[in-house]
């Protein structure tokens, strides 16, 4: 018996891969547009950096928008004092309690001429609208991490399972073979442990970009030889 091989294939199976194949190089690219444009976009800065990846698992830990914005363009607005116990409250956390007693009255003196109903910005009128910029931003949380590692770790798995068996039919090295399929399932573990690490550890931001150049790297490198193999070996072969 031939042993399966990508340049001796039948014809249907030999559609089913590169269907397959083809449709996997396109979810490649979208997953890098969509990582652009989610992760990109991050740190105000377009393309994907380092500090995009920190801002989206760390978060921006420097303090409250509200502090941010009451020590910049909004210090006229009100006296130092009045500004001081605005960051003085976020920075406790923002809690509902002191809002009727303390803090409404300082957004009706101060701030809800312009924070209204109807205006473009957020209205201070409303408790729920201080407070989402009176939060500081922690990144992700444990919960999408949780999701999104666990789809991450099975769906990618499959594609890189399938991606290997077809790479593993191919006339290639056997040592090359071996690390080429190795290599996406060590950096999507990577990958993962990653964004828990960078979550905690800003430090590790570039580990998430390591895993993910180096996923795709393989998983590219594997696609595109299977998809060569198969239908270059056929001309190459007729035109003999
Ligand atoms: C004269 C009008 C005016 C007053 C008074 C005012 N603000 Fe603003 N505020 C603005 C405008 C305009 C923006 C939008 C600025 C921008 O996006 O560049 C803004 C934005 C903000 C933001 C950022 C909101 C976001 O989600 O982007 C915060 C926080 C804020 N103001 C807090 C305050 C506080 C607290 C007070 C009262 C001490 C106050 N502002 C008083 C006009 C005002």
């Amino acid at each position: 018996m031939i042993e399966a091989n990508l340049t001796n294939l039948s014809q249907p199976v030999r559609l089913l891969f590169t269907g397959f194949l083809l449709v996997t190089l396109m979810g490649l690219y979208m997953a890098g547009f969509q990582i652009m444009e989610t992760h990109g976009k991050a740190d105000g800065q377009p393309g994907l950096s380092v500090n995009d990846i920190v801002y989206s698992y760390y978060g921006n830990r420097s303090g409250s928008k509200l502090e941010s914005m009451l020590n910049g363009q909004m210090e006229p607005m009100a006296p130092d004092e009045v500004r001081f116990k605005l960051i003085q409250w976020a920075r406790e956390g923002g809690s509902i309690k002191d809002w009727l007693p303390e803090i409404k009255p300082i957004m009706e003196q101060y701030c809800v001429s312009c924070h209204a109903e109807g205006a473009s910005i957020p209205n201070f009128n409303q408790f729920e609208n201080l407070q989402k910029v009176a939060q500081v931003d922690e990144g992700a949380s444990i919960a999408s991490l949780t999701r999104v590692s666990h789809i991450h770790l099975f769906g990618i798995s499959f594609i890189f399972l399938f991606v290997g068996w077809i790479f593993g039919m191919a006339n290639f090295p056997e040592r090359w073979k071996i690390i080429l399929i190795a290599t996406p399932f060590v950096f999507l573990l990577l990958d993962v442990l990653s964004w828990w690490l960078t979550k905690y550890f800003p430090v590790f931001a570039w580990l998430t970009m390591l895993g993910g150049v180096g996923s795709s790297l393989a998983s590219m490198i594997m696609i595109v030889t299977s998809l060569g193999q198969m239908w270059m070996w056929e001309f190459v072969e007729k035109r003999d």
